[in-house]
């Protein structure tokens, strides 16, 4: 087990654990959980052990509240801000991850929340999960990919109204949105995770990758290159059997 400050990294039985871990803030991501979580996903991208990740929020109330709002607009300048995110591109990183990740959403899941969730590739909400963006209201825009990955999820329509309008979506409308795969009680939130990571991890994990792999290229192209990028990952896969 990893303990950093603000996130809890575990790795069990070939499934990692990241771990969101400031309940008393609602685990608003911060600076410090910006930087731990780089490190921790170079370390699962790396990490032939690790078959499959669950991404969770410590506490009753909150898988990520957001941005943390005190550390809101800190950065000291355009410039500054612009080299860090260079240097810690911790958005490209997860969209560059091959292995599956999965979501297990509970509480408030807002802003960075929902951004992480959607870097992930299944998501499983509890029934007391509320999503919402509020960027905009507060005069911003969402940085972590929001404006691009939710309407790829759930279409331009319904993401320019959440992103747009700032309106919260229930664990219930969300199934409906396709944004979350499955609604289950909170106490089956883990064991519904775990149970998705252990039946992915038995397989052939280039089989997965690959598998991975055509579905998110393959959204951003057209149906004739997605085909093609499919039979020529299917050959690779059959060349290393
Ligand atoms: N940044 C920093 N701290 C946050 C936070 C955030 N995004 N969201 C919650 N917190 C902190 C609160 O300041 C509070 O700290 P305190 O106990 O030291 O006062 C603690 O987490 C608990 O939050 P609280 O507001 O008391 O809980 P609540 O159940 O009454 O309300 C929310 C929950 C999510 C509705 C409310 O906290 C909220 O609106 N948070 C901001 C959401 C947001 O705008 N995020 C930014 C997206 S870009």
């Amino acid at each position: 087990m990893s303990n950093f400050e603000v996130i809890v990294y575990e790795k069990r039985n070939g499934i990692g654990y990241v771990t969101l871990n400031r309940p008393e803030a609602l685990n608003a991501y911060n600076l410090q959980m910006r930087d731990e979580l780089y490190q921790v996903l170079g370390a699962i991208k790396d990490d032939p052990e690790v078959k499959a990740v669950i991404f969770r929020g410590a506490g009753e109330k909150a898988f990520c509240a957001g941005a943390d709002l005190s550390e809101f607009l800190t950065a000291p300048s355009p410039v500054v801000a612009r080299q860090v995110r260079w240097e810690r591109d911790v958005w490209g990183l997860f969209l560059s991850i091959t292995k599956p990740l999965i979501a297990a959403l509970h509480g408030y899941v807002l802003g960075s929340g929902i951004e992480i969730a959607l870097c992930c590739d299944i998501r499983l909400a509890s029934e007391d999960t509320q999503f919402g963006l509020p960027e905009v209201g507060l005069g911003i825009i969402p940085a972590a990919g929001g404006t691009q990955t939710l309407p790829r999820v759930i279409g331009r329509a319904k993401a320019s109204e959440i992103l747009l309008s700032g309106r919260w979506i229930t664990a219930k409308e969300a199934h409906r949105l396709k944004l979350v795969n499955r609604v289950v009680p909170r106490p089956d939130l883990l064991p519904a995770a775990e149970r998705l990571a252990n039946k992915i991890k038995g397989y052939n994990p280039t089989a997965v990758t690959c598998a991975k792999q055509a579905i998110t290229e393959g959204l951003d192209l057209s149906l004739e290159q997605g085909l093609e990028l499919e039979a020529r990952l299917g050959e690779c896969l059959f060349a290393v059997k």
